[in-house]
């Protein structure tokens, strides 16, 4: 059952009416349900229970700290992919040792600081980057735990913007390499190889792209094993979709069979980093419409959020459910309309031609399934303060990130000394070191 429901005539997360938040909070805002989260983990962990694996929530999809903390309180570890991911894990309560840092460009000061962590694993993606980490380990004295992340070119069936896992994509190194990166790898006293990565690409909702993936790595976990490398962990990556509309979701009891026939025979641990499963259907962005304005061609429902705060939909025409806050009562037909948001942008459009209940200025709106990658991908373009968090649980909630304050912000930047202004201390301009 999904924790954004209909209850007496309103919309509920959990036990509170969106519409009550509406009114302490103000609109735009997302909204985050802590059971949904802890539901949606249980379901992904049940389903995978017998491999044993460490399962770490791949913090990307949403890296607010009551979300990763959420998650850490029911055992998640977490993957990383910058310094700043890193710090959110560790100060949400994520141990280091449950960590995987992945990402294709990882700084010097990123991998230092990883390392001072005592991070689990490193998925290293690059042979250059094999010999910066040795380089920053030696310069510590340690030797980094490092997996491969390797490119089995195979087409996930997603979307292009968010396929990973074939060769012209910039992810991992090309499975043919792969041998020479790990003898490599085994020549160099900074680096204690630990495993193997892969990771295809994100919201699949075709599982056979898996099937071919696994193999590939199956393979090539034997084919190292027996050139005596260490491989003692597969970490298998994310990807698996969600159900965005009425589309049913793909099934993660055959993800897991598919890791537990192929992978699992290997005999060596197994890592997933699962993101938008485990929160993508956790939240929503509630919004009000501020003005409906009939074209010639078009109906457009305008309201106030926009691509800012959830870009998915003008990044990737990505499909969001939209359901007015209050219950339509009327028995009158569904109309055909361009929900979209304020920005000057012909992108900041939310739905297309999208048959809805007759809406007025001042409803309010519910887009769905908008607990992954919609928060994290905002900004402040326009000048638009990005949307606020709040997360619920049972009748209670909290604001977990409250908006944003533009006067603070717009205080923050400076006019040149040319211009008449105050100049800044280089050490505040350099921010904090990563
Ligand atoms: N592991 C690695 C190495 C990844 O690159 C990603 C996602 C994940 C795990 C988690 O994937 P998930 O389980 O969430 O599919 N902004 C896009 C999605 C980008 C995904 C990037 N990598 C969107 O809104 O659809």
């Amino acid at each position: 059952m999904s924790a954004f429901a209909y209850r007496g005539g309103r919309l509920m997360a959990e036990d509170v009416p969106l519409s009550r938040l509406a009114a302490e909070i103000g609109t735009p805002f997302y909204c985050y349900s802590s059971s949904a989260i802890e539901a949606q983990y249980a379901a992904f962990a049940g389903a995978v229970a017998d491999l044993d694996p460490l399962i770490c929530y791949s913090v990307k999809a949403n890296g607010n700290q009551a979300v990763i903390a959420t998650l850490a309180r029911q055992g998640a570890g977490a993957d990383v992919v910058s310094g700043g991911e890193l710090k959110r894990a560790l100060a949400a309560g994520v141990p280091a040792g449950k960590i995987i840092f992945a990402g294709i460009g990882k700084t010097a000061g990123e991998m230092a600081a990883a390392l001072d962590a005592g991070i689990l694993q490193f998925n290293v993606e690059s042979a250059p980057e094999l010999e910066e980490l040795n380089r920053v380990a030696l310069s510590k004295g340690v030797r980094a735990p490092v997996a491969i992340r390797i490119n089995p070119d195979v087409d996930a069936l997603t979307h292009a913007k968010i396929a990973t896992g074939k060769a012209e994509n910039k992810f991992g190194i090309d499975l043919p390499h792969a041998p020479e990166v790990y003898a490599r790898a085994r020549s160099l006293s900074g680096i204690e190889i630990v495993g193997i990565a892969v990771h295809i690409g994100s919201q699949l909702a075709d599982l056979s792209p898996y099937r071919t993936a696994f193999t590939r790595v199956a393979d090539l976990a034997r084919a190292l094993k027996a050139q005596g490398h260490p491989i003692r962990r597969l970490a298998l990556g994310g990807g698996l979709g969600i159900g965005y509309g009425s589309e049913p979701a793909p099934s993660i009891a055959e993800y897991a069979s598919l890791a537990r026939s192929i992978a699992a025979p290997v005999g060596a641990a197994l890592a997933f980093e699962p993101g938008r499963l485990l929160v993508g259907n956790a939240g929503v962005l509630v919004t009000r419409i501020l003005y409906v304005k009939q074209g010639i061609t078009r109906r457009f429902v305008i309201v106030d959020a926009g691509m800012n705060d959830l870009l998915r939909p003008a990044l990737y025409d990505a499909f969001h459910a939209i359901m007015p806050v209050a219950q339509p009562v009327s028995a009158e037909p569904p109309q055909l309309v361009d929900v979209v948001g304020p920005i000057c942008e012909s992108a900041d459009v939310f739905a297309v031609q999208r048959p809805l209940p007759p809406l007025a200025a001042g409803d309010l709106l519910a887009i769905c399934s908008a607990g992954a990658y919609g928060a994290v991908m905002s900004s402040f373009y326009n000048a638009r303060p990005p949307a606020p968090e709040i997360m619920v649980r049972g009748s209670d909630h909290a604001i977990v990130r409250p908006r944003a304050d533009l006067d603070a912000i717009i205080a923050d930047e400076r006019i040149p000394g040319w211009l008449g202004g105050a100049p800044v201390a280089a050490s505040r301009a350099a921010g904090s070191k990563r």
